[in-house]
């Protein structure tokens, strides 16, 4: 992903598509950060201080630290999963957060920009989740966009009725 990227007035239409989202409840289980270029030499640290803790050889944590650099925008997807709503169990938040995330790429991706989530072990090493977490918490991923260098692979599965069916409950 090259420049130019989603500008901010962008990526809070997309943040109006992710809003969007099916939110049983409606308790708005995710937030969205947005790394500014002044702060991508801090997150680049914190890459590189994730590839030292795992054991990382000098060249893998110079590879964790230029991925910080990636994209011309990127932003931290957190999720806040309420773990004791009887009405709404953790893993109907997780789809609502899931399809916040996809709904904010997909609007991305209408704009003509390219965006990808990624994430990794790093999502999940202490200093990096606390720094963009308040309690309770989750560091999802990282949504990388801009413009696309090249075309992306197509779909492997790209057959509605590999995954669509109808139920005959009838004939049970
Ligand atoms: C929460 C989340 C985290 C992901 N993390 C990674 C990752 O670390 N590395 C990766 O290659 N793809 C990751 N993906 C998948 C990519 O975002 C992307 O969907 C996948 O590479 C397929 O590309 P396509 O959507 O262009 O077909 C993640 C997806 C989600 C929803």
């Amino acid at each position: 992903m090259v420049a130019p990227g989603p500008s901010m007035a962008e990526l809070r239409v997309a943040v109006r598509a992710a809003l969007r989202a099916p939110d049983h409840g409606r308790l708005l289980p995710w937030r969205a950060v947005v790394v500014p270029d002044g702060e991508r030499e801090t997150l680049a640290e914190l890459f590189a201080r994730f590839a030292r803790d795992v054991g990382g050889t000098d060249e893998d944590v110079a590879i964790e630290r230029e991925r910080a650099f990636n994209g011309p925008a990127l932003v931290a997807w957190v999720a806040r999963i309420a773990p004791d709503v009887p009405e709404v169990p953790p893993h109907e938040q997780w789809m609502c957060a899931g399809g916040a995330l996809a709904n904010f790429v997909n609007a991305l991706h209408l704009m003509g920009y390219g965006a990808k989530a990624l994430s990794g072990r790093k999502c999940r090493h202490p200093a990096l989740a606390q720094t963009f977490c308040a309690d309770g918490e989750q560091l999802v991923a990282f949504v990388c966009a801009g413009t696309p260098a090249r075309r992306p692979a197509p779909r492997v599965v790209d057959d509605a009725d590999e995954v669509l069916s109808l139920w005959h409950g009838s004939r049970a």
